[in-house]
């Protein structure tokens, strides 16, 4: 049985930056199954050995010091080039020609990978519909389609109906990068491989949970981009609510796809929708100062770079327990991380000492980049009366196993090949996810509370984001990561 990765934008960054280099990491580990091929497709003119050629070079670049020229050379002769046009149904024909070329005849799985602009997502897929190329008849067939899965509810919608025009949903393999994240998946053991964290998870216990995504850099060369989409497209729909719908999420009668993103669903579904009037208490939007002389960028641009949102999930485990979702550009760090904020005690039995230290308990699980968990609690201050300070239980990735976490891609694409859908985002998720924002996409455009608040870079956001939260009698958990 043979496996065939066809990749759309071959000439593109992400083939170039992540595609090639996750697929020759896998090979070295012979972790790709037997026989597997790359083909490219793209506008620009290549002959196979141009294009390895090609990759050699970049890939040297981002697999760094994993790049092993005769790896490399055994790899190549797997990879091939074509030159195509998605606008071109004829292109499709030729293409089912040049697959059945280079599988010589055998029976087995194809993915197609569109790693091209978002506009020609739907061509592509009624072009590959025309060409036969979606049908079973002779194995598996699967379609990747990179993010932004729409622009909004109604085009995420629309583009889930033209999918579903040619291909079932069980051949479609939605990429949201983070759930590659050997972290992510993490949580899933965290959460229902150990018996000590599921009894405490709920609104019982818990006063809120903080998930952030600061960025330390800022929008880069990405200014075009960047000014018509803003940190609600680019950041929430996708990335904080996967993060937001794994931890909120009830534990699945079996870790199967469809059964693991029917819990996420309901998670989305438990979320009370956001009205104009929510939007101005429960909201913060703000604009890197700069931002408006990036490239491509306007310069009256309205564009969040910042957001922070308090979501409700009004479900039985989550009533009155707020989710805080925050995530900005040009921030102090480099940080995701997802904080369980635990209660105080019922009782302050220690609040006379003159250093009691504040806070209640709180688990803190370091997604990226020092990959770890910590739960921190109170302790006695060694010889000095009942003093108490707060310290922590440290589990870091980095000290236990000692080894690279691997980049996300290879697992996302093994699991292509291998037709686990577990790590992608179903059609329902999606047009969920896209619900919720849509409101406050939509009412930051047509009123003026929240204000844009223009934030200095380097620091946590705007002020009125930690004010809101002292607001609340909370706090955001502000710490940069010590990477060790
Ligand atoms: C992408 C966004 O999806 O995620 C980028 O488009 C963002 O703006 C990136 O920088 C963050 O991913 P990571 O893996 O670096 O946290």
């Amino acid at each position: 049985m043979s496996h065939t990765i066809v990749i759309f934008g071959a000439s593109g960054d992400l083939t170039t930056r992540k595609l090639i280099p996750a697929l020759y990491r896998l090979w070295v580990k012979r972790r790709l199954p037997a026989d597997t091929k790359v083909l490219g497709v793209s506008r620009t003119e290549f002959s196979h050995d141009a294009w390895r050629k090609s990759l050699s070079e970049s890939t040297a670049k981002f697999a760094g010091k994993d790049f092993d020229e005769q790896e490399w050379q055994s790899f190549a002769k797997s990879v091939f080039y074509m030159q195509g046009d998605i606008g071109k149904s004829e292109d499709f024909q030729r293409l089912s020609d040049v697959l059945d070329e280079i599988e010589q005849g055998s029976e087995g799985t194809r993915v197609f990978y569109l790693s091209t602009t978002p506009r020609l997502y739907a061509t592509a897929v009624a072009n590959l519909g025309a060409a036969g190329l979606a049908d079973e008849s002779n194995g598996p067939r699967r379609i990747v389609i990179e993010k932004p899965f729409g622009y909004d509810a109604a085009t995420a919608r629309q583009l889930n109906d033209d999918l579903h025009q040619v291909f079932a949903e069980n051949q479609v393999y939605r990429i949201d990068h983070y759930l590659g994240k050997e972290t992510v998946q993490n949580l899933f053991v965290l959460r229902f491989a150990n018996s000590i964290f599921e009894p405490i998870w709920n609104r019982q216990y818990v006063d809120h949970v903080q998930i952030t995504v600061a960025e330390e850099l800022a929008v880069g060369r990405r200014g075009d981009y960047y000014d018509t989409s803003g940190i609600l497209r680019d950041m929430f729909q996708n990335h904080l609510l996967q993060l937001m719908m794994i931890t909120a999420m009830e534990a699945p009668a079996r870790m199967s796809a469809d059964l693991i993103r029917d819990e996420k669903a309901k998670v989305l579904q438990s979320v009370r929708p956001i009205t104009a009037e929510m939007v101005k208490q429960d909201t913060i939007r703000g604009q890197y100062e700069g931002y408006r002389q990036e490239k491509g960028v306007a310069t009256d641009s309205q564009t969040a770079t910042f957001a922070a949102l308090k979501l409700h999930v009004d479900n039985w485990r989550w009533s009155n327990v707020p989710f805080y979702l925050r995530s900005g550009k040009a921030l102090s760090c480099r940080t995701t991380q997802i904080v369980i904020q635990f209660r105080e005690p019922p009782q302050p039995l220690f609040s006379d000492q003159s250093s009691q230290s504040p806070g209640a308990n709180r688990l803190v699980i370091q997604v990226q980049p020092a990959e770890g968990i910590q739960l921190h609690f109170h302790t006695k201050v060694p010889d000095a009366g009942m003093n108490l300070r707060m310290t922590d239980l440290d589990f870091s990735f980095q000290r236990e196993f000692s080894f690279a976490l691997p980049d996300a891609y290879q697992r996302l694409l093994l699991d292509v090949l291998n037709g686990d859908a577990s790590l992608f985002a179903r059609s329902d998720e999606v047009e969920l996810s896209w619900d919720i924002i849509d409101p406050v996409i939509e009412a930051w455009k047509n009123q003026t509370e929240p204000n844009l608040d223009i934030y200095p870079p380097a620091l946590w956001g705007p002020a009125e984001s930690m004010q809101w939260m002292e607001e609340q009698g909370r706090e955001w958990f502000d710490v940069c990561p010590l990477i060790t």
